[in-house]
């Protein structure tokens, strides 16, 4: 199971894109990236429009686009094309994955998240009011077209979050580390970081083995992505730095700084003494409800060396011990 992934400037997505001009196309887009599509999709009646992908990845809204593919007469045979980013991605998928008892999807992720990480493995999703992602599927896209041209409008603050997360793929793989130290083309490191995604998918689509891996950072990083209600990959980029802290990871440590600075991320946006509303209590009780935990376990991936990282377990208890044997951590 493979999703083919292509690499390609604006003019040429459009042509593809203007091959099923005359048949029945199909599409979940991001409001946001509207102007950047071609003129005939931008007043396609097949296209079902986000204003907010993140708040509208719910329930209610999926049941709306499910009537409203039904009501365009969506058929078996349709390609649901995703434009937008990772929420846009993952509720797109999710339609793609349950209409009609599942349709082909393509995926063209517009912001740097999506194209590394969001819209890259299958796995689509909404959220429930009790936490993110809690209902979904595992569905691969057909394709997914990866075109740095979207990244014109980025704002700063999801330009921060996408390169959080590529600093993960810095210590997962060589490759991407050497690019990132030798200051790469964003676009050239995306589409290396996309691959090695698709590569551990490949072996592991399920969860069940090495697509731990890609958990680096995330352990920490989701409860502060949670606790200090900022974007995924800023938050990512956090735990990495607190993870190597708490668990003595100096040599781990001394890279982060270094691709950090490579790739002119503001530091002082990871330094948790400059969140005044921090509250370890919260962050502790996030922790618990880590997904990775089997039986008061945890299981933390580990940094050996760049491009080798393993796995620890250790237990809920002794890895909060640790944590709050940290002052920023303590609770008071
Ligand atoms: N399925 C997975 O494996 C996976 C992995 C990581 C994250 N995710 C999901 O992805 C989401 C986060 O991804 P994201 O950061 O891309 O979120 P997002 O889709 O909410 O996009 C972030 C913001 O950027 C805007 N935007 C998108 N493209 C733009 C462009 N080209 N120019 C200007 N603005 C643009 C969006 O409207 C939004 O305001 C979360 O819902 C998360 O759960 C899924
Ligand atoms: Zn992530």
């Amino acid at each position: 199971m493979k999703s083919k992934l292509t690499y390609l400037k604006k003019l040429e997505l459009f042509k593809e894109l203007d091959n099923y001009k005359d048949g029945q196309f199909f599409a979940v887009a991001d409001q946001r990236v509207k102007n950047h599509l071609p003129q005939w999709i931008q007043f396609s009646p097949h296209v079902y429009w986000l204003k907010d992908p993140e708040g509208e990845k719910n329930l209610e809204s999926y049941g709306n686009a499910i009537e409203f593919f039904l009501r365009q007469k969506i058929h078996r045979n349709a390609r649901l094309y995703a434009f937008g980013g990772g929420a846009t991605t993952d509720f797109a998928g999710f339609v793609a994955a349950t209409i009609l008892r599942g349709v082909a999807w393509v995926a063209v992720p517009t912001t740097l998240l999506a194209m590394i990480d969001g819209s890259i493995g299958g796995k689509v999703a909404l959220n429930m009011p009790q936490a993110k992602n809690l209902v979904g599927s595992f569905h691969l896209p057909e394709e997914v077209f990866i075109c740095g041209d979207f990244l014109t409008t980025l704002p700063e603050s999801e330009w921060m979050s996408g390169k959080g997360e590529l600093l993960k793929y810095g210590f997962l793989s060589k490759e991407i580390n050497t690019l990132i130290l030798k200051k790469a083309l964003i676009e050239d490191m995306a589409v290396e970081c996309a691959k090695f995604k698709m590569r551990v998918i490949e072996h592991d689509f399920r969860d069940q083995g090495e697509r731990i891996f890609l958990n680096l950072g995330h352990t920490l990083g989701h409860a502060f992505e949670t606790t200090l209600k900022i974007p995924h990959g800023q938050a990512v980029a956090m735990g990495l730095y607190y993870i190597f802290k708490v668990m003595k990871e100096d040599a781990a440590l001394i890279q982060w700084v270094k691709m950090v600075e490579a790739l002119q991320l503001p530091i002082e946006k990871f330094e948790l003494s400059n969140f005044k509303h921090f509250d370890p209590k919260a962050f502790m009780a996030c922790i618990d409800h880590d997904k990775k935990k089997v039986d008061s376990k945890l299981r933390l991936v580990l940094v050996r060396d760049i491009g080798s990282c393993y796995v620890e377990e250790v237990t809920l208890k002794d890895f909060k011990a640790k944590v709050q044997s940290h002052e920023e951590f303590t609770i008071k």
